[in-house]
């Protein structure tokens, strides 16, 4: 255990002197829950040395501009198409005022609180500390708890409420770890082992239940292309979660002999594990069919801790901070010509999660059109920056069909509704669904596709998504946001994935496969592209929903129940299952190739 005075914390007794008396007049209240969040249970306080590692969100400068810019270099027919901005160019963009360090650092001194331990981003928007427990409350006049949550058994240590000085509130987002009840889970729910599967070299090439990565260069026509862009800084990167790291990327050449030597280059997040012992299915289906789609492409896989390394105490809970942001902010910290062009993730949480109780907001989340007080909105605009750097940041859209959590909104009426799943509902990444069988290709069952209530319909689907509602009528009025951004962008294949975990090969579905899958395509776009000294494609959604549509397979057949509903139906166009529909690489290579 880590003593307070060892990461750098002194009475700091004299610096106090200088902190500024307007933070003096009373806190006040930034965020509060009226009762403890559906699904968690109080079960009491932290160990007294508990240290909270603190991540302050400073009020960015130009979010708003970096927005618009992004809007710029990702419309095909706007004049500055994919100029993509450096890591320096977004960091001055949204680097907050200087007024906002001063008040900052006033305010931690005036609590004793020494700064020789912070950290920035690469931006300054955040800034890191680890405090104690103790310290923690009374700077954020907030009482932590431990919690458990009654599926699971996870544990974190969280308060119900935390306050800031008034003069504060202008220049910070949000706060974390506070009030904020996420929870993470790898997109694999239909993940099974299938004990009866022949072995793996009489693998019949029946694509239609039995899917290897020459089945999908096969149905999305990518086998006849040679990358050419591997030696010119194309790659592509995957992002692992939750302890899930062990690779097997040299058993890929069972299913495509031609990728003998084949390479993933593991790197390891703020301490993310490889643990080569650790079962890692997730990690070998993503890997086995990004290499298997995208060799001789370089593949980068980033191995984020979930937890951080628990300590065996019984009473000290593991951490468990939003990864999403230990994560963004090693790539965002990334020289540029490290950054790969496209990202796939097939990690995702209920979208409402973090908002799952009854909130007093007395600075309400939701302000105007610059949402960024809530910690999904501002996580969404960490993923706007890399997507303004010219990566592709692409999920699986979840494995709950319409369902994600409980089915009931937690207002005390207990009304039915639908959820989808962040963060592909942040309208910066693009979501994909899952899609089985070939000839027809159909929607599967848990594809997840909804409608965000965090997020607005963004205007690149305004095409798109109205038809489909219309179609809809007035079946499950109520039951969605008609007015939110809708998931998932596009399909792909996600059932029957034949992957090689520990020898042996598994029959894998999910998103989770589809994600890695739409990825691999969208990398083999990129590298035609650098090869043809174009840049990456960088932010896909404008361009997908423009003159990318004709260059999907609209799919036309499958529905998602959930709820005690059938769900949504795939139906000619945009669909909340399958989307645009699956990718046609040669399609798409004409349509994109060259703009
Ligand atoms: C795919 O499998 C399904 C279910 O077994 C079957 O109904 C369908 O005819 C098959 N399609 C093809 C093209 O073989
Ligand atoms: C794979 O890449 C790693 C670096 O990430 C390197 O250490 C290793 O030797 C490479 N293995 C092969 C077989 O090329
Ligand atoms: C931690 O404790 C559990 C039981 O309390 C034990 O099973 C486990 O092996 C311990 N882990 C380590 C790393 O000591
Ligand atoms: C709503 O659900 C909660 C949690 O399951 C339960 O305690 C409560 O009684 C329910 N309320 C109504 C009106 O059914
Ligand atoms: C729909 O989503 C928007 C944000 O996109 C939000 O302002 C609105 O409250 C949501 N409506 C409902 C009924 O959830
Ligand atoms: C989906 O299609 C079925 C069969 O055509 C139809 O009965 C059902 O009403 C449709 N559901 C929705 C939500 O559109």
């Amino acid at each position: 255990m880590i003593s307070p005075s060892k990461i750098g914390f002194v009475v700091a007794c004299c610096l106090a002197a200088y902190a500024s008396p307007i933070l003096e007049v009373d806190d006040v209240v930034k965020h509060a829950w009226l009762t403890v969040p559906q699904g968690w249970v109080d079960i009491g306080p932290p160990p007294a040395d508990y240290i909270v590692d603190l991540k302050i969100a400073l009020k960015q400068g130009g979010f708003e501009d970096l927005v618009g810019l992004l809007h710029e270099i990702s419309d095909p027919l706007h004049p500055s198409y994919g100029r993509h901005l450096s890591k320096r160019e977004v960091e001055e963009l949204i680097a907050p005022d200087q007024s906002t360090h001063t008040i900052i650092q006033d305010w931690l001194v005036s609590h004793d609180i020494s700064l020789t331990s912070a950290s920035y981003s690469p931006a300054r928007d955040w800034l890191s500390l680890p405090a104690p427990i103790a310290i923690t409350e009374k700077l954020l006049s907030a009482k932590y708890r431990t919690y458990e949550h009654l599926s699971t058994g996870e544990q974190i240590v969280r308060t119900l409420s935390y306050s800031l000085p008034v003069a504060l509130h202008a220049h910070v987002d949000l706060v974390h770890p506070t009030t904020m009840f996420d929870r993470m889970k790898a997109m694999r729910t239909t993940y099974m082992l299938d004990a009866a599967l022949p072995a793996a070299e009489d693998i019949p090439l029946s694509c239609n239940t039995t899917v290897t990565p020459a089945c999908l260069q096969a149905l999305y026509r990518t086998s006849g292309y040679v990358p050419q862009a591997a030696d010119k800084g194309n790659k592509i990167g995957v992002a692992g979660y939750l302890e899930q790291a062990r690779i097997h990327a040299s058993l890929i050449p069972q299913f495509r002999p031609d990728t003998v030597g084949a390479n993933v280059t593991i790197v390891s997040v703020d301490g993310g594990l490889n643990d080569q012992s650790l079962p890692g299915t997730e990690a070998d289906l993503d890997v086995q069919y990004t290499e298997g789609l995208t060799y001789p492409t370089p593949n980068y896989y980033y191995s984020t801790p979930g937890t951080a390394p628990t300590i065996n105490d019984s009473v000290t809970p593991p951490q468990r901070d939003e990864p999403y942001l230990d994560w963004l902010n090693y790539v965002l910290a990334l020289p540029d010509e490290e950054v790969p062009q496209v990202f796939t993730t097939s990690y995702g949480g209920d979208e409402r999660s973090p908002m799952n109780g009854q909130c007093t907001c007395p600075s309400p989340f939701r302000t105007r059109s610059s949402v960024i007080e809530h910690p999904i909105t501002r996580v969404c605009g960490m993923f706007a920056q890399l997507a303004a750097r010219g990566s592709s940041v692409i999920f699986s859209s979840g494995d709950g069909g319409v369902r994600a959590g409980t089915c009931e909104t937690n207002d005390g009426t207990n009304r039915t509704l639908f959820q989808p799943v962040f963060p592909a509902t942040c309208p910066y990444i693009t979501g994909v669904g899952a899609t089985y069988q070939i000839a027809p290709e159909k929607g599967i069952y848990f594809s997840q596709g909804g409608f965000s209530r965090y997020f607005d319909r963004p205007v690149w689907q305004a095409a798109a998504v109205p038809p489909f509602l219309a179609k809809l009528g007035t079946t499950y009025a109520g039951l969605y946001n008609l007015s939110g951004r809708a998931v998932p962008d596009v399909s792909a294949q996600g059932y029957g994935f034949q992957v090689v975990v520990g020898g042996q090969v598994e029959s894998v579905g999910g998103t989770s496969a589809s994600s890695p899958t739409f990825a691999s395509i969208v990398s083999l776009l990129n590298d035609y592209r650098i090869a043809n000294g174009r840049p990456s494609l960088g932010w896909l959604n404008p361009l997908l929903y423009s003159i990318g549509v004709s260059g999907f397979t609209d799919i036309l057949l499958g529905n998602n129940p959930g709820c005690g509903t059938t769900g949504f139906n795939a139906t000619e166009g945009w669909d909340a299952i399958t989307g645009l529909g699956t990718p046609d690489f040669v399609k798409l290579q004409e349509l994109l190739g060259f703009i």
